[in-house]
C-alpha cells in the first residue's frame, strides 16, 4: 500500500536519480567537506627558521591534525587537513618532471605526513594549480596533468584543490574538467575542488552545469580575508546572486564561500558566530583557517556547536537562501 508518509521519501529517491546523470558521480562530499586548511592563517611562510612553528611544513600539518583530533574538532565532523600553497620546490625533478614537495619543509616527503594524518583517522588534501604557475609561482600542473594527478594519488591524497592562477581563462571550461577525469582513472577516490568561476566571475557567468558533473566542490568568488567586512562582502555575492547559485548546491556538490576564519584576529566574538551560521544557512564547506593551539575556548566553542553543525551537514544539502526583502 502507498502510504502518504512514504511520500518524502519517495521524493528524495526521486531527486538523487535526476541528479545522479548530472553531477559528478565519485562518491565523495556527499556533505559539505569539514577540516583545516594552512592559506588564510599561515599564507606562504617558508621561513622556518624566523618562523618556525608557522612555516609551512611537515611539522605545521602534523600538528594541526594532532590538534584536530585532541581539541574534540574531529568529533564533530571536522576531516580534512590541507595543504595550501608554497609546499613545493620552485622546480620540478629534472628526470622524472615530477612535482617535488620542498626538501627542507617536508624532508620525509609527503607519504610520511598522509600516512600521520590518516592514522588520526582524518584525510589529506594538497593544493594545486592548472595554470603554469601556482599562485605564489612554484609549478603548476597544466603541462604534466595525467604525471600529476599520478603522483597525488601516489601520496595518498583524499582532497584536491586546484586553483586557477597563471592560466587563461578561457581554457578553464576544458582543462578543469581534464584535470577532473584524469584523477578520477588514478582510481583514488579525491575529493576535487575548483577555483574556475571564482575567476570567471564579473566577466562571464559560471557554468553551473558544468561544474556540477564534474567538480565536488566550487570557489564562486575572491578569498577570504581575516575581517568583518571581507565576511560581509561574501555574504553579499553569495544572497545577490543566489537565484543561479542555490539551484545547483546539493549532495556532491557545492559552492564555496572560502574558510572560515573564526579563531584568527579579524572577528569580534558576535561576529565570528555570525560567519559560522551564515557558512551552515549556506550549506558551505566548513574548512578553518586558523591556529588550532590558540584558539579561545569561547570561538571554539561556536566552531564545535553540534546544531550548527547539523544544519550544515543536512543530508538533503539544500543550500539556505536570503529573504528576498533584505535591506
Ligand atoms: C634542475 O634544473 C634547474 C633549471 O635548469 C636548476 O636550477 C636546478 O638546480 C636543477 N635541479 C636539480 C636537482 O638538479
Ligand atoms: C594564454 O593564451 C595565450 C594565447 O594562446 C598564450 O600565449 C599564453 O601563453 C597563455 N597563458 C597562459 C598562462 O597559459
Ligand atoms: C570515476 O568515475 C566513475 C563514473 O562516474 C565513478 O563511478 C567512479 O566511482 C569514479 N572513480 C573515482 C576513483 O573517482
Amino acid at each position: 500500500m502507498f502510504a502518504m508518509r512514504n511520500v518524502p521519501f519517495l521524493l528524495l529517491v526521486l531527486t538523487q536519480l535526476l541528479r545522479a546523470g548530472s553531477a559528478l558521480d565519485n562518491g565523495l562530499a556527499l556533505t559539505p567537506p569539514m577540516g583545516w586548511m594552512s592559506w588564510q592563517r599561515f599564507r606562504c611562510i617558508t621561513d622556518c627558521d624566523t618562523f618556525p612553528d608557522e612555516c609551512i611544513s611537515e611539522k605545521l600539518f602534523r600538528r594541526s591534525a594532532d590538534l584536530l583530533v585532541s581539541e574534540g574538532y574531529a568529533d564533530v565532523g571536522y576531516e580534512y587537513v590541507i595543504i595550501d600553497d608554497c609546499w613545493l620546490e620552485w622546480n620540478r625533478d629534472n628526470k622524472t618532471n615530477k612535482l617535488v614537495p620542498d626538501r627542507k619543509r617536508f624532508p620525509r616527503g609527503l607519504n610520511v605526513l598522509a600516512d600521520h594524518i590518516h592514522a588520526k583517522g582524518l584525510k589529506f588534501g594538497l593544493y594545486q594549480d592548472f595554470g603554469t604557475k601556482t599562485c605564489a609561482g612554484y609549478p603548476g600542473v597544466i603541462d604534466h596533468m595525467a604525471l600529476d594527478a599520478e603522483t597525488f594519488a601516489n601520496w595518498d591524497v583524499d582532497y584536491v584543490k586546484l586553483d586557477g592562477c597563471y592560466a587563461n581563462v578561457s581554457d578553464m571550461a576544458t582543462g578543469y574538467p581534464e584535470f577532473g577525469r584524469l584523477l578520477n582513472e588514478t582510481g583514488r577516490p579525491m575529493v576535487y575542488s575548483c577555483s574556475w568561476p571564482a575567476y570567471q566571475s564579473g566577466s562571464e557567468q559560471p557554468l553551473f552545469e558544468a561544474l556540477k558533473r564534474h567538480c565536488n566542490l566550487w570557489r564562486n568568488w575572491a578569498d577570504i580575508q581575516d575581517s568583518f567586512q571581507s565576511v560581509m562582502t561574501i555574504a553579499d555575492y553569495f544572497a545577490n546572486n543566489q537565484d543561479s547559485m542555490q539551484p545547483h548546491a546539493g549532495p556532491g556538490h557545492w559552492n564555496d564561500p572560502d574558510m572560515l576564519i573564526l579563531g584568527n584576529y579579524g572577528l569580534s566574538y558576535d561576529q565570528s558566530k555570525l560567519q559560522m551560521a551564515i557558512w551552515a544557512v549556506l550549506a558551505a564547506p566548513l574548512i578553518m583557517s586558523n591556529d588550532l593551539a590558540k584558539v579561545r575556548p569561547e570561538i571554539k566553542e561556536i566552531l564545535q556547536n553540534r546544531d550548527v553543525i547539523a544544519v550544515n551537514q543536512d543530508p538533503l544539502g539544500i543550500q539556505g537562501l536570503a529573504s528576498t526583502n533584505r535591506t
